[in-house]
């Protein structure tokens, strides 16, 4: 995700702003840039690595100096890497600087409107309006603070803004489902959606939550409420080791990247659902032409996530199949240009993949890429391209990009299903997809699955098995746990273990058996739990309670109730807690498992 970087009171802005912005790198991203302010606003900005940055202000004739300043590390979501995608943006009259984290979901009705106002937009950002609304508040007779809130108020989705206004020395901010940090320093005060931006300079902090604003002064900080009502927050010491900081305090990127999931799939969703309308609004699927049936290829996590898409598809009477891209690559499936090829890869640079998208494109396919790097080779390959918004991932094990992958796929699913003129995405979908970052969230807060692992340290093997949308999730489970713990693990269709596996059962490999909803298939696959369970084997259940499968499980990780697309999505993140805690208790290196690499880049 974007890294946001601010500071007051210090005399080597430029250097403290530089510093935090070298500590927010590991977030990843595409591009850089700071703002300088207190009497007139001096931006630099730059694509490409922090050193490009370093060097434009080196060049810059005018040195850059003030007290005030914001800075950023942009991962693209709107519009491409570039500089002038680059934050900090800023008015057509450079009087307000911006950098936001975030996704602004009604910025293209506010972008019309300013635009017919005879305002000229110089980037593809959903972020530019901030500026041309804040000046134009001022133009107004706002005073900064108000013309700020008034903003604000216009303005829909997540986001974290830090902004500077010409003429004052003060940082102005706001949060709402992107974080925000203030430091609170003896002499200088700073700003971070992360704490590594400045614990070089301080370690008492104050967490901004939804909804509150932030004025950063020389002279100290306030936050007040929505309401404009101030409000006391005491700062708390940070006691986190150099090693720590850049995980915001997790012991891997792999446990914050879990615990990111709310806000990735706030990100994921934002701007994309409709609930009047009970329906999905994908404004980069508007252009894909006639699709009678869709083949997905991809690799590893993001094959489990294209075999889900594939069921959801089929669930829509849409002709559709999994492929794994390095099978594919060199036995295409035959295609029409009514054939929607779809690659599914986070990084949009699997070599497996993109040899399995260029045959199908050669072929005569409609490509798309559905992944997370904008830019990335799928991305730019494909006919069209729908990002997932899960932010950076650094931990090899995909976790939050996956998430997003089966959010977006059924995004994807609705539009193409609403295109063949099948019956409307339904309300209780929707509500799910809405409501699902707050359901993971208590998955997280609540899980117990660390006490569950302990109880099988040093059995023999460890099956996964689901049926249905939950196969796909107990292929994943048994992937994220080989992958990291280095045991045997393997993922079943529950259907499946009576034809072969069951050979391997015994009491001493736990099965981990999803069970979401009660229909025929969470009957079926209890009657499967039920075979296990004969031949002596421990039963991990992970379920929603709504069926008597309870009874025959030695422990539960339990999700909430909701939707059966989403079901499979809540018992995942209990899965990769599963595989997080048991290779945390072998004291493996889960960021990066031996022989694999983050991005697979040779076939
Ligand atoms: O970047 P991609 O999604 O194309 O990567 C495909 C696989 O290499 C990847 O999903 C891999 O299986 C995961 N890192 C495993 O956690």
């Amino acid at each position: 995700m974007c890294g946001i970087i601010g500071c007051v009171g210090r005399d080597d802005t430029v250097e403290t702003l530089l510093n935090g912005l070298s500590n927010l790198e590991y977030r990843g991203y595409d591009s850089a840039g700071l703002a300088i302010g207190g009497g007139n606003l001096e931006v630099t900005k730059k694509q490409g690595e922090l050193e490009n940055l370093r060097a434009e202000l080196d060049n810059n004739e005018s040195s850059v100096s003030g007290t005030v300043g914001i800075g950023h590390t942009r991962w693209s979501t709107h519009g491409p890497p570039s500089d002038r995608n680059s934050h900090p943006h800023t008015d057509s009259d450079n009087r307000v600087s911006v950098v936001h984290n975030g996704i602004i979901e009604n910025y293209q009705s506010i972008r019309d409107e300013l635009t017919t106002e005879g305002i000229t937009f110089t980037s593809d950002t959903d972020s530019e309006v901030v500026p041309h609304l804040i000046a134009g508040y001022l133009d107004d007779g706002l005073n900064p603070q108000a013309a700020f809130e008034k903003a604000v108020e216009r303005i829909e989705g997540s986001y974290a803004l830090a902004v500077i206004i010409e003429g004052t020395d003060a940082i102005f901010a706001v949060r709402n489902d992107s974080p925000l940090v203030v430091g609170a320093g003896d002499s200088a005060y700073f700003l971070g959606s992360d704490v590594p931006a400045f614990l070089d300079y301080t370690r008492d902090v104050v967490y901004l939550d939804n909804g509150e604003f932030a004025i950063l002064r020389p002279d100290g900080w306030t936050i007040s409420n929505q309401e404009g009502d101030n409000v006391t927050k005491n700062p708390k010491t940070v006691e986190w080791t150099a090693e720590q900081t850049g995980k915001s305090g997790y012991s891997h990127f792999m446990l914050k990247e879990i615990n990111e999931q709310p806000t990735s799939l706030r990100q994921c969703i934002s701007g994309r659902v409709d609930e009047l309308k009970d329906a999905v609004v994908v404004e980069e699927l508007d252009h894909l032409s006639h699709v009678d049936r869709v083949q997905f290829v991809a690799c590893g996590t993001s094959y489990h996530a294209a075999l889900y898409g594939a069921e959801l598809l089929r669930d829509r009477d849409i002709n559709s199949k999994a492929y794994l891209a390095s099978e594919y690559a060199t036995a295409p499936a035959p295609v029409t240009k009514a054939t929607l090829v779809v690659g599914v890869t986070q990084s949009g640079e699997t070599a497996d993949t993109l040899s399995a998208l260029r045959e199908a494109q050669n072929r005569g396919a409609q490509t798309l890429a559905l992944t997370n790097v904008v830019g990335s080779t799928a991305a730019r390959e494909c006919d069209h391209v729908l990002y997932i918004r899960a932010g950076p991932e650094i931990g090899v094990a995909a976790t939050k990009t996956f998430s997003s992958q089966l959010v977006t796929l059924n995004l994807l699913v609705e539009h193409l299903a609403r295109g063949r003129g099948r019956s409307t995405t339904n309300y209780e979908l929707i509500t799910a997809l809405r409501n699902l970052p707050n359901q993971v969230q208590h998955v997280l807060d609540e899980s117990n699955a660390q006490e569950v692992v302990d109880e099988y340290v040093g059995d023999n093997a460890f099956f996964f098995i689901g049926r249905g949308l939950n196969f796909p999730v107990a292929l994943e489970g048994a992937l994220k746990f080989k992958e990291i713990t280095y045991e045997h693990a393997e993922g079943f269709a529950a259907g499946e273990l009576k034809h072969g596996p069951l050979a391997l059962v015994t009491a001493n490999t736990p099965i981990f058996a999803v069970v979401t909803g009660d229909d025929e298939r969470a009957q079926k696959t209890i009657g499967n739990i039920k075979e296990v369970e004969a031949r002596d084997a421990p039963v991990v259940l992970i379920t929603d309670g709504e069926t008597e499968a309870e009874r025959y499980a030695d422990h539960v990780l339990e999700i909430p109730d909701s939707h059966q697309r989403v079901s499979p999505m809540l018992a995942n993140v209990q899965l990769q807690l599963v595989a997080y805690h048991m290779a945390d208790r072998f004291g493996r290196d889960i960021d990066k498992p031996r022989n694999l690499a983050k991005s697979v880049t040779v076939e």
